[in-house]
Protein backbone atom coordinates (compact mmCIF):
# COMPACT_ATOMS: atom_id res chain seq x y z
CA UNK A 1 0.00 0.00 0.00
CA UNK A 2 0.87 3.48 -1.07
CA UNK A 3 2.22 6.02 1.97
CA UNK A 4 -0.72 8.45 0.76
CA UNK A 5 -3.24 6.25 0.92
CA UNK A 6 -4.07 6.68 4.75
CA UNK A 7 -6.20 5.43 5.45
CA UNK A 8 -8.41 2.00 3.37
CA UNK A 9 -10.13 4.42 1.11
CA UNK A 10 -8.43 7.73 2.07
CA UNK A 11 -5.75 9.26 0.15
CA UNK A 12 -3.89 11.96 0.78
CA UNK A 13 -3.40 13.73 -2.16
CA UNK A 14 -1.86 17.31 -0.91
CA UNK A 15 1.16 19.35 -1.99
CA UNK A 16 4.73 20.71 -0.42
CA UNK A 17 5.12 24.43 -1.10
CA UNK A 18 8.73 24.75 -0.31
CA UNK A 19 8.90 28.00 -2.59
CA UNK A 20 6.94 30.66 -0.32
CA UNK A 21 8.73 32.47 2.19
CA UNK A 22 5.94 34.42 3.77
CA UNK A 23 2.35 32.48 4.23
CA UNK A 24 -0.34 35.22 4.34
CA UNK A 25 2.69 37.63 2.76
CA UNK A 26 3.22 37.68 6.62
CA UNK A 27 4.77 34.76 8.18
CA UNK A 28 8.44 33.08 7.34
CA UNK A 29 8.38 29.58 6.19
CA UNK A 30 11.83 28.36 7.06
CA UNK A 31 10.76 24.51 6.79
CA UNK A 32 7.81 25.11 4.08
CA UNK A 33 4.20 24.35 4.13
CA UNK A 34 2.13 22.15 3.35
CA UNK A 35 -1.48 22.10 1.69
CA UNK A 36 -3.23 18.94 2.57
CA UNK A 37 -6.27 17.47 0.76
CA UNK A 38 -8.26 14.15 0.98
CA UNK A 39 -10.08 11.83 -0.90
CA UNK A 40 -12.63 9.48 0.34
CA UNK A 41 -12.92 6.92 -2.23
CA UNK A 42 -16.03 4.94 -1.72
CA UNK A 43 -18.81 3.86 -3.65
CA UNK A 44 -18.86 8.01 -4.13
CA UNK A 45 -16.22 10.03 -4.45
CA UNK A 46 -15.11 13.16 -2.00
CA UNK A 47 -12.60 15.39 -2.20
CA UNK A 48 -11.81 17.26 1.06
CA UNK A 49 -10.42 21.01 0.39
CA UNK A 50 -8.03 21.60 -2.71
CA UNK A 51 -4.55 23.25 -2.36
CA UNK A 52 -2.95 26.86 -3.36
CA UNK A 53 -3.17 27.07 -7.41
CA UNK A 54 -0.23 27.53 -7.86
CA UNK A 55 0.06 23.46 -6.61
CA UNK A 56 -2.69 22.64 -9.15
CA UNK A 57 -1.00 20.23 -11.85
CA UNK A 58 0.52 18.29 -8.93
CA UNK A 59 -2.40 18.06 -6.48
CA UNK A 60 -3.95 17.07 -10.06
CA UNK A 61 -1.52 14.36 -10.50
CA UNK A 62 -2.29 13.13 -7.38
CA UNK A 63 -5.62 12.61 -7.36
CA UNK A 64 -4.71 11.01 -11.02
CA UNK A 65 -2.65 8.71 -8.99
CA UNK A 66 -5.02 8.17 -6.01
CA UNK A 67 -8.33 7.31 -8.18
CA UNK A 68 -7.03 7.05 -11.97
CA UNK A 69 -9.91 8.10 -14.25
CA UNK A 70 -12.99 7.39 -11.53
CA UNK A 71 -14.82 10.67 -11.84
CA UNK A 72 -14.75 13.01 -8.10
CA UNK A 73 -18.55 13.44 -7.19
CA UNK A 74 -18.08 15.74 -4.30
CA UNK A 75 -15.65 18.70 -3.39
CA UNK A 76 -15.95 19.61 0.23
CA UNK A 77 -15.30 22.90 1.22
CA UNK A 78 -13.93 22.77 5.06
CA UNK A 79 -12.38 26.34 4.78
CA UNK A 80 -12.15 29.01 1.66
CA UNK A 81 -9.60 30.70 2.63
CA UNK A 82 -7.58 30.64 -0.71
CA UNK A 83 -4.35 28.08 0.52
CA UNK A 84 -7.13 25.89 0.36
CA UNK A 85 -10.09 27.03 -2.47
CA UNK A 86 -7.62 28.56 -5.55
CA UNK A 87 -7.73 25.21 -7.45
CA UNK A 88 -11.51 25.22 -7.24
CA UNK A 89 -11.64 26.75 -10.94
CA UNK A 90 -9.66 24.05 -12.39
CA UNK A 91 -10.92 21.65 -10.65
CA UNK A 92 -14.37 22.38 -11.57
CA UNK A 93 -12.88 22.28 -15.78
CA UNK A 94 -11.50 19.10 -15.03
CA UNK A 95 -14.24 17.74 -13.28
CA UNK A 96 -17.32 19.53 -14.55
CA UNK A 97 -20.15 17.35 -12.51
CA UNK A 98 -18.31 17.41 -9.37
CA UNK A 99 -20.97 19.17 -6.95
CA UNK A 100 -19.69 21.61 -4.32
CA UNK A 101 -20.38 21.19 -0.50
CA UNK A 102 -20.58 23.50 1.63
CA UNK A 103 -22.68 25.43 4.40
CA UNK A 104 -24.48 28.73 3.50
CA UNK A 105 -21.18 31.13 3.94
CA UNK A 106 -18.98 28.80 2.04
CA UNK A 107 -21.42 28.45 -0.72
CA UNK A 108 -21.86 32.57 -0.71
CA UNK A 109 -17.84 32.50 -0.48
CA UNK A 110 -17.42 30.23 -3.28
CA UNK A 111 -19.59 32.51 -6.15
CA UNK A 112 -17.85 35.54 -4.53
CA UNK A 113 -14.12 34.30 -5.10
CA UNK A 114 -14.91 32.01 -8.12
CA UNK A 115 -17.97 32.97 -9.91
CA UNK A 116 -19.91 29.30 -9.06
CA UNK A 117 -22.80 29.38 -8.04
CA UNK A 118 -24.39 26.14 -9.47
CA UNK A 119 -24.27 22.68 -8.96
CA UNK A 120 -23.49 23.73 -5.16
CA UNK A 121 -25.10 21.33 -2.20
CA UNK A 122 -26.22 23.46 1.18
CA UNK A 123 -25.52 21.52 4.48
CA UNK A 124 -26.02 22.54 7.85
CA UNK A 125 -25.06 21.61 11.43
CA UNK A 126 -24.84 17.87 12.03
CA UNK A 127 -26.19 16.81 8.03
CA UNK A 128 -24.78 13.49 6.78
CA UNK A 129 -23.93 13.10 2.93
CA UNK A 130 -23.23 9.22 2.33
CA UNK A 131 -21.18 8.09 0.12
CA UNK A 132 -21.86 4.17 -0.14
CA UNK A 133 -20.25 2.41 2.86
CA UNK A 134 -19.12 5.65 4.43
CA UNK A 135 -20.53 8.36 5.39
CA UNK A 136 -19.40 12.35 6.04
CA UNK A 137 -21.20 14.59 8.65
CA UNK A 138 -20.58 18.40 8.88
CA UNK A 139 -19.71 20.12 11.98
CA UNK A 140 -19.87 23.91 12.06
CA UNK A 141 -16.45 25.47 13.63
CA UNK A 142 -17.20 29.23 12.68
CA UNK A 143 -14.23 31.48 13.42
CA UNK A 144 -11.57 29.06 13.49
CA UNK A 145 -10.12 31.03 11.69
CA UNK A 146 -12.57 32.78 9.17
CA UNK A 147 -16.94 32.47 9.73
CA UNK A 148 -17.65 29.61 7.44
CA UNK A 149 -15.04 26.95 8.44
CA UNK A 150 -16.50 23.63 9.45
CA UNK A 151 -15.25 20.02 9.91
CA UNK A 152 -16.18 17.20 8.43
CA UNK A 153 -16.39 13.65 10.16
CA UNK A 154 -16.17 10.18 8.75
CA UNK A 155 -17.65 8.10 11.75
CA UNK A 156 -17.09 4.84 9.73
CA UNK A 157 -13.33 5.35 10.11
CA UNK A 158 -13.07 7.85 12.93
CA UNK A 159 -11.44 10.27 11.08
CA UNK A 160 -11.98 14.24 11.65
CA UNK A 161 -10.79 16.60 8.86
CA UNK A 162 -10.32 19.87 10.36
CA UNK A 163 -9.55 22.47 8.24
CA UNK A 164 -6.87 24.67 10.01
CA UNK A 165 -7.23 23.56 13.24
CA UNK A 166 -4.46 21.66 14.53
CA UNK A 167 -2.64 22.66 11.28
CA UNK A 168 1.33 23.11 11.66
CA UNK A 169 3.50 25.25 9.46
CA UNK A 170 5.91 22.73 8.37
CA UNK A 171 6.40 20.76 4.81
CA UNK A 172 5.63 16.94 5.06
CA UNK A 173 9.22 15.50 4.38
CA UNK A 174 8.59 12.54 3.53
CA UNK A 175 5.90 10.58 5.79
CA UNK A 176 2.29 11.94 6.09
CA UNK A 177 0.98 10.50 9.23
CA UNK A 178 2.81 11.57 12.65
CA UNK A 179 4.22 7.85 12.83
CA UNK A 180 6.16 8.50 9.66
CA UNK A 181 8.06 11.52 10.70
CA UNK A 182 10.17 12.94 13.00
CA UNK A 183 8.66 15.33 14.66
CA UNK A 184 11.07 17.65 16.49
CA UNK A 185 10.46 20.95 15.35
CA UNK A 186 6.50 20.54 14.20
CA UNK A 187 5.44 21.09 17.81
CA UNK A 188 6.97 24.82 17.76
CA UNK A 189 5.77 24.98 14.46
CA UNK A 190 2.22 24.27 15.45
CA UNK A 191 2.32 26.71 18.29
CA UNK A 192 4.00 29.59 15.29
CA UNK A 193 1.05 28.67 12.70
CA UNK A 194 -1.44 29.11 15.98
CA UNK A 195 -0.01 31.94 17.34
CA UNK A 196 -0.07 33.85 13.99
CA UNK A 197 -3.14 32.52 12.09
CA UNK A 198 -5.77 31.36 14.98
CA UNK A 199 -4.73 33.35 17.61
CA UNK A 200 -7.22 35.72 18.20
CA UNK A 201 -10.05 33.14 18.01
CA UNK A 202 -9.57 31.17 21.34
CA UNK A 203 -13.18 31.33 22.29
CA UNK A 204 -14.12 29.75 18.75
CA UNK A 205 -11.60 26.87 19.42
CA UNK A 206 -12.42 26.25 22.87
CA UNK A 207 -16.38 25.85 21.00
CA UNK A 208 -14.94 23.67 18.45
CA UNK A 209 -12.82 21.29 20.72
CA UNK A 210 -16.27 20.64 23.04
CA UNK A 211 -17.57 19.12 19.73
CA UNK A 212 -15.18 17.52 18.78
CA UNK A 213 -14.62 15.74 21.97
CA UNK A 214 -18.15 14.04 21.39
CA UNK A 215 -16.48 12.55 18.45
CA UNK A 216 -15.06 8.80 18.10
CA UNK A 217 -11.59 10.03 16.59
CA UNK A 218 -9.00 8.13 15.66
CA UNK A 219 -7.12 10.14 12.81
CA UNK A 220 -7.19 13.67 12.53
CA UNK A 221 -6.33 15.18 9.10
CA UNK A 222 -5.68 19.01 9.22
CA UNK A 223 -4.92 21.08 6.00
CA UNK A 224 -1.48 21.64 6.86
CA UNK A 225 1.33 19.61 8.32
CA UNK A 226 1.14 15.95 9.46
CA UNK A 227 -1.74 13.64 9.80
CA UNK A 228 -2.09 13.38 13.26
CA UNK A 229 -2.85 9.65 15.04
CA UNK A 230 -0.25 8.27 17.39
CA UNK A 231 -0.15 12.17 19.03
CA UNK A 232 -3.31 13.20 18.29
CA UNK A 233 -4.13 13.67 22.23
CA UNK A 234 -0.75 15.83 22.82
CA UNK A 235 -2.03 18.16 19.55
CA UNK A 236 -5.65 18.10 21.67
CA UNK A 237 -4.54 19.03 24.76
CA UNK A 238 -2.04 21.93 22.90
CA UNK A 239 -4.84 23.68 21.19
CA UNK A 240 -6.81 23.69 23.96
CA UNK A 241 -3.90 24.83 26.28
CA UNK A 242 -3.36 27.74 23.38
CA UNK A 243 -6.93 28.25 23.18
CA UNK A 244 -6.90 29.35 26.80
CA UNK A 245 -4.20 31.38 26.67
CA UNK A 246 -1.83 29.50 28.73
CA UNK A 247 1.98 29.76 28.75
CA UNK A 248 4.09 27.11 30.42
CA UNK A 249 6.73 27.95 32.35
CA UNK A 250 8.93 30.78 30.82
CA UNK A 251 9.99 34.22 30.32
CA UNK A 252 10.63 36.22 26.71
CA UNK A 253 12.64 39.03 26.81
CA UNK A 254 11.49 41.46 23.82
CA UNK A 255 13.19 44.46 23.65
CA UNK A 256 14.01 48.08 20.75
CA UNK A 257 17.47 49.87 21.10
CA UNK A 258 19.07 52.09 19.15
CA UNK A 259 22.63 52.27 20.42
CA UNK A 260 22.48 49.43 22.80
CA UNK A 261 21.37 50.93 25.98
CA UNK A 262 18.21 49.22 26.12
CA UNK A 263 19.57 46.29 25.19
CA UNK A 264 22.34 46.24 28.09
CA UNK A 265 19.40 46.71 30.60
CA UNK A 266 17.62 43.76 29.09
CA UNK A 267 20.70 41.56 29.13
CA UNK A 268 21.13 42.82 32.74
CA UNK A 269 17.62 42.13 33.75
CA UNK A 270 18.01 38.51 32.10
CA UNK A 271 20.79 37.69 33.80
CA UNK A 272 19.02 38.49 37.46
CA UNK A 273 16.45 36.39 35.84
CA UNK A 274 18.30 33.40 35.15
CA UNK A 275 20.06 34.23 38.78
CA UNK A 276 16.58 33.47 40.10
CA UNK A 277 16.05 30.48 38.70
CA UNK A 278 13.81 31.83 36.52
CA UNK A 279 13.57 28.91 33.01
CA UNK A 280 13.62 29.04 30.22
CA UNK A 281 14.43 32.58 28.98
CA UNK A 282 14.48 33.76 25.45
CA UNK A 283 15.73 36.85 24.19
CA UNK A 284 14.58 39.04 20.93
CA UNK A 285 16.01 42.14 19.94
CA UNK A 286 12.66 43.18 17.62
CA UNK A 287 14.78 44.78 15.28
CA UNK A 288 16.11 41.46 14.01
CA UNK A 289 14.17 38.95 15.48
CA UNK A 290 11.37 37.22 13.06
CA UNK A 291 7.78 38.42 14.73
CA UNK A 292 6.27 34.87 14.05
CA UNK A 293 9.10 33.75 16.49
CA UNK A 294 8.52 35.98 19.31
CA UNK A 295 4.48 36.14 19.11
CA UNK A 296 4.81 31.62 18.95
CA UNK A 297 7.28 32.55 22.32
CA UNK A 298 4.78 35.08 23.95
CA UNK A 299 1.86 32.11 23.57
CA UNK A 300 4.23 29.59 24.78
CA UNK A 301 5.52 31.25 27.78
CA UNK A 302 3.97 32.64 30.89
CA UNK A 303 5.94 35.55 31.51
CA UNK A 304 6.82 38.45 29.11
CA UNK A 305 9.41 41.50 29.82
CA UNK A 306 9.06 44.06 27.70
CA UNK A 307 12.03 47.06 27.07
CA UNK A 308 11.29 49.94 24.86
CA UNK A 309 13.35 53.41 23.88
CA UNK A 310 11.45 56.48 23.31
CA UNK A 311 11.40 57.28 19.59
CA UNK A 312 10.26 60.43 18.21
CA UNK A 313 8.22 60.88 21.35
CA UNK A 314 6.26 57.24 21.36
CA UNK A 315 7.23 53.72 21.63
CA UNK A 316 9.80 52.49 18.91
CA UNK A 317 8.64 50.97 16.22
CA UNK A 318 9.30 47.47 16.41
CA UNK A 319 8.43 47.00 19.98
CA UNK A 320 5.09 48.82 19.07
CA UNK A 321 4.19 46.42 16.44
CA UNK A 322 5.41 43.22 18.80
CA UNK A 323 2.79 45.13 21.10
CA UNK A 324 -0.47 45.63 18.42
CA UNK A 325 0.35 42.02 17.83
CA UNK A 326 -0.28 40.96 21.15
CA UNK A 327 -3.28 43.00 21.54
CA UNK A 328 -4.72 42.25 18.07
CA UNK A 329 -5.25 38.65 19.65
CA UNK A 330 -6.24 39.82 23.13
CA UNK A 331 -4.11 37.40 25.33
CA UNK A 332 -5.34 37.86 28.39
CA UNK A 333 -2.62 37.95 31.01
CA UNK A 334 1.04 37.29 31.36
CA UNK A 335 3.39 38.00 34.29
CA UNK A 336 4.50 41.79 32.80
CA UNK A 337 7.08 43.60 33.79
CA UNK A 338 8.74 46.54 31.42
CA UNK A 339 11.36 48.87 31.23
CA UNK A 340 12.10 52.19 28.70
CA UNK A 341 14.74 54.90 27.72
CA UNK A 342 14.53 58.31 26.86
CA UNK A 343 17.16 61.08 26.61
CA UNK A 344 15.54 64.43 26.62
CA UNK A 345 11.62 63.50 27.03
CA UNK A 346 10.25 60.64 28.32
CA UNK A 347 7.70 58.53 26.59
CA UNK A 348 7.82 55.10 26.37
CA UNK A 349 7.59 54.11 29.59
CA UNK A 350 3.79 55.81 29.52
CA UNK A 351 3.20 53.81 26.05
CA UNK A 352 4.35 50.89 28.05
CA UNK A 353 2.16 50.89 30.98
CA UNK A 354 -0.80 52.10 29.03
CA UNK A 355 -0.44 48.60 26.90
CA UNK A 356 -1.11 46.86 30.04
CA UNK A 357 -3.78 49.13 31.01
CA UNK A 358 -5.49 48.79 27.51
CA UNK A 359 -5.18 45.30 27.85
CA UNK A 360 -6.27 44.72 31.78
CA UNK A 361 -2.83 43.35 32.35
CA UNK A 362 -1.23 44.11 35.79
CA UNK A 363 2.44 44.60 36.09
CA UNK A 364 4.47 42.78 38.54
CA UNK A 365 6.50 46.28 39.40
CA UNK A 366 6.29 49.90 38.17
CA UNK A 367 8.42 50.30 34.74
CA UNK A 368 11.51 50.76 35.15
CA UNK A 369 13.18 53.92 33.35
CA UNK A 370 16.29 54.90 32.14
CA UNK A 371 17.34 58.41 31.25
CA UNK A 372 20.36 57.78 28.71
CA UNK A 373 23.42 55.71 29.05
CA UNK A 374 22.88 52.41 31.17
CA UNK A 375 25.55 51.44 33.81
CA UNK A 376 25.57 50.83 37.54
CA UNK A 377 22.97 53.58 38.45
CA UNK A 378 20.32 51.19 37.16
CA UNK A 379 21.14 47.82 39.00
CA UNK A 380 19.02 48.36 42.43
CA UNK A 381 15.99 48.64 39.73
CA UNK A 382 16.99 45.58 37.46
CA UNK A 383 17.38 43.69 40.78
CA UNK A 384 14.01 44.96 41.78
CA UNK A 385 12.22 44.38 38.78
CA UNK A 386 13.93 40.31 38.57
CA UNK A 387 12.68 40.43 42.30
CA UNK A 388 8.84 41.09 41.11
CA UNK A 389 9.05 38.88 37.89
CA UNK A 390 10.38 36.20 40.08
CA UNK A 391 7.95 36.11 42.99
CA UNK A 392 5.10 35.92 40.41
CA UNK A 393 6.93 33.38 38.80
CA UNK A 394 7.27 31.09 42.39
CA UNK A 395 3.76 32.21 43.47
CA UNK A 396 2.21 30.26 40.41
CA UNK A 397 4.44 27.42 41.39
CA UNK A 398 6.62 27.66 37.84
CA UNK A 399 9.66 27.92 39.63
CA UNK A 400 12.12 25.55 40.20
C1 LIG B 1 15.22 59.00 15.68
C2 LIG B 1 15.28 59.14 17.18
C3 LIG B 1 14.23 59.70 17.85
C4 LIG B 1 14.28 59.88 19.24
N1 LIG B 1 13.22 60.46 19.89
C5 LIG B 1 13.34 60.70 21.23
C6 LIG B 1 12.28 61.36 21.94
O1 LIG B 1 11.25 61.71 21.36
N2 LIG B 1 12.42 61.57 23.26
C7 LIG B 1 13.57 61.21 23.93
O2 LIG B 1 13.66 61.43 25.13
N3 LIG B 1 14.56 60.54 23.29
C8 LIG B 1 14.46 60.30 21.97
N4 LIG B 1 15.49 59.69 21.32
C9 LIG B 1 16.63 59.22 22.10
C10 LIG B 1 16.42 57.75 22.45
O3 LIG B 1 15.31 57.58 23.24
C11 LIG B 1 17.68 57.21 23.13
O4 LIG B 1 18.70 57.22 22.16
C12 LIG B 1 17.47 55.79 23.61
O5 LIG B 1 16.42 55.75 24.57
C13 LIG B 1 18.73 55.21 24.17
O6 LIG B 1 18.59 53.81 24.21
P1 LIG B 1 19.30 52.88 23.13
O7 LIG B 1 20.79 53.06 23.26
O8 LIG B 1 18.86 51.53 23.56
O9 LIG B 1 18.82 53.22 21.75
C14 LIG B 1 15.43 59.47 19.95
C15 LIG B 1 16.49 58.87 19.26
C16 LIG B 1 16.42 58.69 17.89
C17 LIG B 1 17.58 58.04 17.18
FE1 LIG C 1 -6.92 29.49 6.96
FE1 LIG D 1 -4.80 27.19 5.71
Amino acid sequence: MRITEIKPGIHYVGVNDRVKTRFEALWSLPFGVSYNSYLVADEKVALIDTVEEGFGSRFFHNIHEAIGDRKIDYLVVNHMEPDHSSSISALKRLYPEIKIVGNAKTLQMIGGYYGIEADTVEIREGESLSLGNRTLTFYMAPMVHWPETMVTYCPEQKTLFTGDAFGTFGALDGGILDRQLELGHFWDEMIRYYACIVGKYGVPVQKALQKIRTLEIETICSTHGPVWEEEKERVIALYDRLSRYQGEPGAVIAYGSMYGNTEQMAEHIARNLAERGVRPIRMYNLSSADPSVVLRDVFKYDTLVVGSPTYNGDLFPEVEALLRKIEARGIPQRTFAAFGSFTWASAAVKHLREFAEKLKWTMCCEPLEMKQGFDGRYDDACDRLADAVAARWSDCGTGN
